[in-house]
């Protein structure tokens, strides 16, 4: 039986829709009287398009989560079918929808992982990981580094390094050291390989200062995603894991960004040398049609709980509705080789056209990146590398929107993330509107 009520939203015009939200709607991260959200209604593979049809190529995939694309068919049947099998079940039973979404989550982590403890979104998947290696090790401290975000709960914003972490520091054991970052290098570095010595140096530094003995985990993002897409230098992941080792600490890697497609790969540690003990995801994992998200725990750290109980769940843990999900999306993404598209997307169109567009806008100080998972540089100056002003950005991005782009900024940076299942076409549409905004930005 298909029956269906429209929202009364669907008939609403855009300033209605905007009207509503700013009179109910309390927004992230954001003082809220000079907010002017975008209204969007609805949206289909790479596009998103508002109430009146105004229309916009997705260069942001929402919060970098929609790696499918929207509104995938195959993606909606599956919910909508779960919906009519059973829409939730509490996480003490078993379920086999979700058995078989923790299958397909192991299947794509490396050797030695063995089971999925599901949480609802990022963040909490960040806490448990968290609690589990603090209780694995009968330690407390967590490393993190300055250039990162892990989410907003008790303790994952506190292992956040941006600024969002210092309002909200009101969890204990938390210690922040700097990543390799190049382009800005904290180590005075001239080199990849310079710069991952030093920063492995720094941290084996801090590790020992801090007391090894009272460091439960070293938590990173593979790739440090908000904070500048930063690929790691040759070496610097195994030797974290080489650091954590010596001193018996668990390493986290937070694949919440970073996973699920996003790099080219299904996992943004598969392109590195390094395996950790817990991996933490969301996002990619179902392009968040429903929100899930979880830890991946390797087999030593999942048998220390046999005979211990883990003191944590959530109500939603494993929802059938994410569940089902969760399933179609990694099988839709096999069967139409999504990841795949997203590796040739960024070496065939999106990488080769960055660099022409650095070697023709003064404004770009450096490209990075691979799959669709890109940020560009943008500098007032590129000898002193100072970061373009706010307002700039602000203008460049209202510039962006108005030439039919949803942009993604992150700081002084865009960051080019379109969903994995983009068309080399659209890519090249988009790229030009960015060329097109940054040469009328410079006249
Ligand atoms: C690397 C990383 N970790 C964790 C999170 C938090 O995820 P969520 O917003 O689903 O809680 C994010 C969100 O952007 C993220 O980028």
């Amino acid at each position: 039986m298909t029956t269906t009520t429209p929202s009364a939203a669907s008939a609403l015009t855009n300033a209605e829709v905007s009207n509503a939200d700013r009179s109910r709607v309390f927004h992230s991260w954001s003082a809220q009287g000079s907010l002017a959200p975008l209204p969007l209604a609805g949206g289909s593979g790479t596009t998103v398009w508002d109430a009146e049809g105004n229309r916009y190529l997705d260069f942001s995939s929402q919060l970098v989560n929609v790696n499918i694309g929207h509104q995938h068919p195959k993606v909606v049947a599956a919910i909508q079918a779960q919906a009519e099998i059973l829409t939730t079940v509490a996480p003490a039973h078993a379920n086999a929808v979700r058995a078989e979404a923790a299958q397909l989550i192991v299947d794509i982590a490396p050797d030695g992982f063995e089971k999925v403890f599901f949480t609802n979104g990022g963040a909490d998947a960040n806490e448990n990981a968290i609690r589990m290696a603090r209780l694995f090790t009968g330690r407390d401290k967590v490393l993190s580094t300055y250039r990162s975000y892990h989410g907003n709960t008790g303790a994952a914003v506190v292992a956040t390094g941006d600024w969002r972490r210092v309002p909200n520091e009101y969890s204990r054991g938390h210690v922040h050291f700097f990543g390799p970052y190049l382009y800005r290098s904290e180590f005075w570095a001239t080199s990849p390989e310079e710069e991952s010595a030093r920063a492995l140096h720094h941290l084996e530094r801090v590790v020992q200062a801090e007391g090894a003995d009272s460091i439960a985990a070293i938590l990173l993002e593979t790739i440090p995603g908000t904070a500048g897409i930063l690929t790691p230098p040759p070496g610097y992941l195994a030797g974290v894991r080489a650091i954590a080792d010596r001193y018996g600490i668990l390493l986290i890697l937070d694949e919440v960004m970073a996973g699920f497609g996003r790099t080219g790969q299904w996992l943004a540690l598969d392109a590195f040398d390094v395996r950790p003990d817990l991996i933490t995801f969301a996002k990619g994992v179902n392009s968040g049609y429903v929100p899930i998200g979880g830890v991946i725990i390797s087999s030593e750290v999942a048998h220390h709980f046999d005979e211990r109980v883990f003191p944590g769940g959530l109500t939603y843990s494993g929802h059938p509705l994410a569940a089902a999900s969760v399933v179609a999306t990694i099988n839709a993404m096999r069967e139409e080789g999504i990841v795949e598209n997203a590796k040739r997307i960024g070496a065939e169109v999106i990488g080769p056209r960055l660099e022409q567009l650095a070697a023709r806008h003064e404004l770009i100080g450096e490209v990075r990146g691979s799959g669709v998972f890109w940020a560009v540089e943008l500098v007032e100056d590129r000898d002193t590398r100072a970061p373009l002003a706010a307002a700039s950005i602000g203008a460049l991005k209202g510039d962006l929107l108005s030439r039919g782009l949803l942009p993604f900024f992150a700081d002084n940076r865009i960051h080019v993330v379109p969903p994995c299942v983009i068309t080399a076409e659209d890519a090249t549409r988009g790229l030009d509107i960015i060329d097109e905004a940054l040469g009328a930005f410079q006249r």
